[in-house]
């Protein structure tokens, strides 16, 4: 028997240690892993030596942008950024412009990203002011549903305990997630000062948008499913723990929430501007704590692209939001080069948790059968560096960072997208779009 392509000489991760394996790919898929000595035939032999050949990430919270918006990120920066980073597959946030409220907007989407794409890329779609006018023929190609209580998506709608139930339910009728930035600011309130920016978007607003949304969940017998995304403060990660229903309730992190603390920027610095913002090295600390007691199950990164302008304005003129894409990978692995983060948690953050998490089955783990989506990725230390992105966006509150793990070679399908700093297909070629989730469509 002869495979397409093997990964010779990598170390994998089998049972959270570190073996040196060869992975085998055929006709897309990992057709299975070798001991030395055992592996067949190939088309092309890749050395591997010395890296580590790893499941691509899956991250479920993009914002790629395009569109009206392709200054700050298009189908195709945003995919380079994302094959650049060690990460096979995205899914795209719905407050894009025009927003995907209805089929012809997300239509547009999928063909911009089917004709450009580098990796496999899903998305969401939002819910109209009329939940009943949600057009139910666009469940299939997305992979949930996302609300923003506080903001622009659906500007003026108020989420009490009726609106979010009825989103719930809509979400549970097509059985996809109904995830949630969890904010209780009103649309209107606007920020006239830099303490009133912190105080609009506070830890106690996203505890109360946290509890409203579990509650709701909770009033509901239906088998509706929650997602939490980046969740940045202690006490909203523990309400999350608390009530925990596996499948049911889930909820993500961001690297810069775990790795960053608000009193690494000055105030008035608009790089580090985001929403939720940096919390304290206390809200970090619970947070990393609850990731690995599954409290939290995954890391995602809220890529959220704005231009350099956009950035370096003055704090309450910048664009919240920082691109993450391409450090996602190397700063998670880091954390485990450097003893904080098991091999096991890294995999489940990163990769598995986030394929169970939306239903992508054959997706996330590195293993016979499953999609050949891989990151192999260098022991080497690099310094983060903007400049250096793919992503249109170059202002990270990471730059600077050392970091001791570099995504070498990205393989999405079994075809090699990315070769130690070069693309080596075409755009467009590589990558399913729309990623559809196997495990939805009851009443579709
Ligand atoms: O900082 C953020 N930027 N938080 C969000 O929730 C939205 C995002 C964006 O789209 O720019
Ligand atoms: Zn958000
Ligand atoms: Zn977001």
């Amino acid at each position: 028997m002869s495979v397409d392509l093997l990964l010779k000489y990598g170390t994998v991760i089998v049972e959270g240690k570190e073996y040196q394996r060869a992975v085998a790919i055929k006709t897309g898929k990992i057709e299975g892993i070798y001991k030395f000595g055992q592996e067949p035939e190939a088309e092309t032999v890749i050395s591997c030596k010395n890296k580590f050949v790893l499941p691509g990430a899956i991250d479920i919270h993009v914002h790629l942008r395009g569109m009206n918006q392709s200054d700050k990120e298009d189908y195709i920066s945003g995919t380079r950024a994302a094959a650049a980073g060690g990460v096979t597959t995205v899914v795209d946030m719905p407050n894009s412009n025009p927003p995907v409220l209805d089929w012809e907007s997300l239509e547009t989407k999928i063909q911009n990203a089917r004709a450009v794409r580098y990796v496999n890329v899903g998305f969401y779609a939002g819910i109209p002011r009329e939940v009943s006018d949600f057009d139910v023929d666009m469940a299939k190609n997305i992979l949930g549903l996302k609300v923003y209580p506080h903001s622009p998506l659906t500007e003026g709608i108020t989420y009490d305990d009726k609106r979010i139930k009825e989103c719930l339910t809509l979400a549970s009728d097509l059985g996809l997630p109904l995830l949630v930035h969890p904010d209780t600011s009103k649309p209107e309130a606007k920020s006239d000062s830099i303490e009133g920016f912190f105080n609009i978007h506070s830890c106690q607003s996203e505890i109360d948008s946290v509890a409203k949304f579990i509650e709701a969940l909770q009033g509901l017998d239906n088998e509706a499913r929650l997602h939490i995304c980046h969740v940045s403060c202690a006490a909203s990660a523990r309400l999350i723990t608390k009530n925990r229903a596996e499948e049911r309730l889930t909820a993500e992190v961001t690297p810069h929430h775990l790795l960053l603390t608000g009193a690494d920027f000055s105030n008035e610095d608009g790089t580090a501007k985001m929403l939720p913002p940096l919390r304290s090295p206390y809200d970090n600390e619970a947070l990393r704590t609850l990731l690995s007691k599954c409290g939290i199950d995954i890391v995602a990164t809220d890529h959220a692209p704005h231009t350099s302008g956009e950035k370096l304005s003055p704090f309450l003129q910048a664009n919240s939001g920082i691109p993450g894409l391409e450090t996602m990978v190397p700063l998670m692995v880091t954390e485990v080069f450097e003893g904080r983060l098991t091999w096991v948690e890294y995999l489940r953050v990163c990769s598995s948790g986030p394929a169970r998490i939306l239903g992508l089955v054959g997706k996330g783990v590195l293993s016979k059968g499953y999609d050949a989506d891989i990151a192999v990725v260098a022991k080497e230390e690099w310094s983060i560096m903007g400049s250096e992105f793919q992503s249109k966006a170059k202002i990270t509150p990471f730059e600077g960072r050392k970091v001791l793990a570099k995504p070498e070679i990205t393989i999405v399908g079994g075809e090699i997208v990315y070769n130690q700093g070069k693309f080596v297909v075409g755009a467009g070629n590589v990558g399913t779009v729309p990623v559809r989730s196997l495990i939805q469509l009851r009443n579709t």
